[in-house]
């Protein structure tokens, strides 16, 4: 299926670009440097995350499509007839199934997302499947508020799905700024279905993110190809290395890219020093604790209304309302 040319509106090639490069100047010129890990999920970086999900190590999409197979139904019956269902991010769309073929009527499937090649994927399937629901894509950034389409029937309410532990990519006060655009994009009568990761023994939470076959890492890495292909840059991406460890105190999986030596990279004429062993920061990967998370829903004047978990509570749906 072609996307519609509205898909385009917020994201024209030549300005994505700018602002990869200008957040990448500033986070190699950052003490600790720093990459944003949206950066991660070009056509290669999505389709190494969809290779994660399937290593023995790497618990959470499993556990999470288990508890969407088993609860489903009882989360449409809270979720009531005709949502407006909206997505931050969009996979490979099997959660989004579960969830579009259990609720009741939905009206139009909204999802927004930054990687136009994983938008495009998903869509063709969900389209075929659900022919009654209106497909109205968005390729954009969901960290920044965007007026929803309207669609053809009115919806009786807005969903807003974002799944996949995805807001523990977020350190604490932009997720908390995240659950403030979920609180203004649902309006009076919506909520948002979110998954979280729990916190667990850090051992567990460590083979997660340093799978045997090692597609995390090349996952990692891939951000470093990905700038020397989009921004001329010229990592030798062989001399860096994937490393997530699990920080107790502050509750998350941080993963960095260690220099394995003394070496330099170039960006726009720039020269920026790597020292041996000097570690960037890619990602965190945020875990909680449910009575944390309903803490921090509240300072965003969201209220935990229901929660679906696992036998052995690994991972968490949390459906989520005005106060
Ligand atoms: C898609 C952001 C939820 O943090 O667990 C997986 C991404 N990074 N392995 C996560 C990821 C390394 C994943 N999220």
């Amino acid at each position: 299926m072609k996307l519609p040319s509205s898909a385009w509106q917020l994201s024209p090639e030549h300005a994505a670009r700018d602002e990869l490069a200008a957040d990448v100047r500033k986070g190699l010129r950052a003490t600790p440097k720093r990459l944003p890990s949206k950066y991660f999920y070009d056509a290669r970086g999505s389709a190494l995350f969809e290779q994660i999900c399937e290593q023995p190590e790497y618990y959470l999409t499993r556990v999470e499509l288990d508890i969407l197979q088993q609860q489903a139904a009882s989360m449409a019956q809270v979720i009531g007839p005709g949502a407006l269902v909206v997505e931050y991010g969009s996979g490979s769309g099997i959660k989004t199934q579960l969830l579009l073929a259990a609720l009741e009527a939905p009206v139009a499937y909204v999802p927004i997302e930054i990687s136009s090649s994983a938008l495009d994927t998903s869509l063709d399937e969900l389209a075929a499947r659900f022919p009654d629901i209106q497909m109205l894509p968005l390729c954009a950034d969901f960290n920044t508020t965007v007026s929803l389409p309207r669609p053809r029937r009115e919806p009786r309410s807005v969903l807003i799905f974002f799944p996949g532990s995805t807001l523990g990519n977020f350190e604490s006060a932009e997720a908390l700024r995240l659950l403030k655009v979920m609180h203004a994009e649902m309006g009076p009568q919506g909520a948002a279905l979110v998954g979280i990761d729990l916190k667990k023994d850090p051992k567990v939470l460590e083979a997660a993110y340093n799978d045997a076959a090692g597609v995390t890492a090349e996952f990692t890495l891939n951000l470093l190809h990905r700038l020397n292909r989009e921004l001329d840059m010229d990592f030798d991406v062989e001399q860096f290395q994937h490393r997530a460890r699990y920080n107790v105190l502050a509750g998350r999986i941080e993963t960095h890219i260690v220099s394995r030596a003394d070496q330099q990279v170039h960006l726009d004429g720039a020269t920026i020093e790597f020292a041996a062993c000097e570690k960037m920061l890619v990602e965190y990967s945020c875990k909680y604790a449910l009575p944390e998370f309903a803490r921090m829903a509240a300072q965003a004047g969201l209220a935990v209304h229901q929660t679906w978990t696992d036998d052995e509570q690994r991972f968490a749906i949390q459906l989520l309302r005005r106060v």
